[in-house]
């Protein structure tokens, strides 16, 4: 197995017991997963992996994306936002846009 340069987190809401509920959920991260997974596929990126997680306790900002291991965060993603972060890997380049300021 190869290890991604970048692995994308997209908050999936788990909660412990592995429910999907949440603020992320709600605003359709799901989807969102299933859509990077297609791009990826589609970009033939096979040094960037994409998975879901639990709840990152910054619900209000949703749906959140991270990247690692720069360990960016991105708030409020949607399909154009993962176009442009995909874009932006492909460029070697630092996706601006929805980037959370720690
Ligand atoms: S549900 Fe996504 S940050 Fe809490």
């Amino acid at each position: 197995m190869n290890k991604p340069e970048h692995h994308l987190f997209i908050c999936g809401s788990a909660r412990a017991n592995g429910e999907l509920k949440g603020t992320c959920c709600n605003k359709n991260s799901i989807d969102l997963l299933s859509y990077a997974q297609g791009e990826i596929q589609d970009r033939m990126l096979d040094t960037v992996e994409v998975a879901m997680t639990g709840c990152l306790n910054i619900c209000a900002r949703g749906p959140v994306v991270i990247d690692y291991p720069s360990g960016r965060f991105y708030e409020k993603a949607d399909e154009e936002l993962i176009d442009e972060l995909l874009d932006a890997i492909e460029e070697g380049e630092v996706l601006e846009r929805n980037l959370i300021e720690s």
